[in-house]
């Protein structure tokens, strides 16, 4: 799809309100479709009038105007990407004014990622594939005098949709094909011929870093292990440097603590944490933006064997906390102890995020559509959230209280990896809290928005590629 910022294409796509009358062009077929209610131009709303002595346009519904925001832009143009595919139209021309109150780069953005996202397909075992020639050319004519600013805001556009297609891409693959080896191999490809020093660490490099906990949930595997670390200097005199550290499981059976075969056939996805550190890492290297990032991943996978770990065990740390596996099923955060640790004490990072498929407990509480945080720092999460926003993804912070702290003090070891079944996505989340070594840091649960079997707006059935857009805006407003 290409985006050309003058008049054009084949068809006019005009925008309407639900509640506007001011069109310039269709207003007599707007008001014919709306008394018969077969357009209304409510949210997402599309109606495509081609016939040859018809009006050759096309309407695209925007809703009621005082609930327009970013997102409105995003779902209703990706609707009409879909429908351009549908009905094989190869170019169209786009009248896009400034909205009030809304930032017109922001919308310039929120319109191509929209109209990008239709063409997000993971279709590379289906046989019979669907033909779908998505749109070529998109002619937007903007407003004359902030055409550079336009100009950028695709560009933009289009770095966010790579990333988030990897992403996707990445966690949408079978555990067949993606193990750590494989992972490893992918994120390096993925970010080759950008700034990013990539290194791997193999399971001796892993032994000699002293990541016991890290170790103890890979030994039920053949696969062996990787751990990942993916380095973007983009401002080289400034010692600030984030750390974004993602849960690298490439499948989690739950081990010993084995989880039923209904709860477990998406677990290929527990690497979803790590997928959208390295397409946020491909983000932000492409844009260039002028921050030191430093992607991190503990690759595993969590089976059953003769060598597996086991509930009951006890097991050392690269921080030199011991844990108490009370539940193998509880994996992600013993990798994530000392993928966090690393990235406090070797990479020194001032700041950390991880992103992790933690807990189903989230998954209860907040569903498909937002993932909790956890945070020892509301200012860094303040930025977090003002990042989401833009991105126009949902998080929602859980309370930490130090209390639940308690929940999660070991009986015979240091710490146990479970709290039991209350509170469970927070004392997670307060869990690998003992492994940064009090560096500000968030903690993104998105055990229920990595991935969504039915798809909804833009998001296509499957992984979604969330909060690549957050890490990516999190890091170049910093
Ligand atoms: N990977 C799972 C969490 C998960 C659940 C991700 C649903 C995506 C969808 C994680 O490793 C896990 O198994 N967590 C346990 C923890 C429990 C044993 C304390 C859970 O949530 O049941
Ligand atoms: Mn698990
Ligand atoms: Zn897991």
């Amino acid at each position: 799809m290409d985006f050309i910022l003058d008049k054009g294409g084949k068809y006019e796509v005009i925008l309407i309100f639900e509640d506007s009358k001011e069109l310039e062009r269709g207003s007599d077929l707007f008001n014919y479709l709306k008394e018969r209610e077969i357009f209304k131009g409510k949210l997402k709303e599309v109606y495509v009038d081609l016939s040859p002595r018809g009006e050759e346009i096309i309407l695209l519904g925007l809703g009621k105007k005082d609930k327009l925001n970013y997102n409105s832009f995003r779902k209703a143009f990706h609707k009409l990407g879909k429908k351009l595919a549908e009905y094989k139209i190869p170019s169209v021309g786009i009248k896009i004014p400034k909205f009030d109150g809304l930032c017109y780069k922001t919308t310039i953005t929120a319109v191509a990622e929209g109209l990008l996202q239709a063409e997000y397909a993971f279709d590379k075992y289906i046989s019979d594939k669907k033909d779908k020639a998505a749109v070529e050319k998109v002619y937007l004519e903007v407003v004359e005098k902030l055409k550079e600013e336009a100009s950028k805001a695709i560009q933009e556009a289009k770095i966010l949709i790579e990333g988030i297609f990897l992403t996707r891409d990445l966690v949408n693959e079978r555990p067949i094909k993606m193990y750590p080896e494989t992972l490893a191999k992918a994120a390096k490809e993925a970010l080759e011929g950008l700034a990013v020093k990539v290194e791997i660490f193999d399971k001796k490099a892993i032994e000699e870093l002293g990541m016991k906990a890290f170790l103890a949930v890979a030994q039920g595997s053949d696969k062996e292990p990787r751990f990942i670390v993916m380095t973007y200097e983009g401002d080289p005199e400034s010692d600030d440097r984030i750390a974004l550290v993602g849960k690298g499981l490439t499948y989690d059976s739950g081990g010993y603590a084995i989880k039923p075969g209904n709860s477990m056939d998406t677990m290929f996805t527990d690497m979803a944490g790590s997928a959208t550190v390295i397409g946020a890492l491909k983000a932000i290297a492409k844009a260039k933006l002028k921050k030191n990032v430093v992607g991190i991943v503990a690759a595993c996978e969590n089976l059953i064997s003769g060598s597996a770990y086991k509930n009951g065990d006890i097991v050392g740390s690269m921080s030199g906390k011991t844990i108490e596996v009370l539940n193998t099923d509880a994996e992600g955060r013993l990798t994530l102890a000392d993928a966090l640790w690393y990235a406090a004490t070797e990479v020194k990072a001032s700041r950390i995020i991880d992103l992790a498929t933690l807990t189903g407990a989230c998954v209860v509480a907040l569903g498909n559509l937002t993932s909790g945080a956890i945070t020892n720092d509301d200012g860094l999460m303040a930025e977090v959230k003002e990042a989401a926003e833009l991105a126009g993804e949902y998080v929602w912070q859980l309370p930490s209280y130090p209390e639940y702290k308690e929940l999660i003090k070991g009986d015979f070891a240091d710490l146990k990896n479970t709290g039991g079944r209350g509170a469970g996505a927070i004392t997670a989340g307060l869990f690998l809290e003992e492994f940064v070594n009090k560096v500000p840091w968030v903690h993104l649960d998105i055990a229920g928005t990595a991935y969504d079997a039915k798809g909804r707006d833009y998001l296509p059935k499957g992984a979604t590629g969330i909060h690549v857009k957050t890490l990516y805006y999190l890091v170049k407003n910093m």
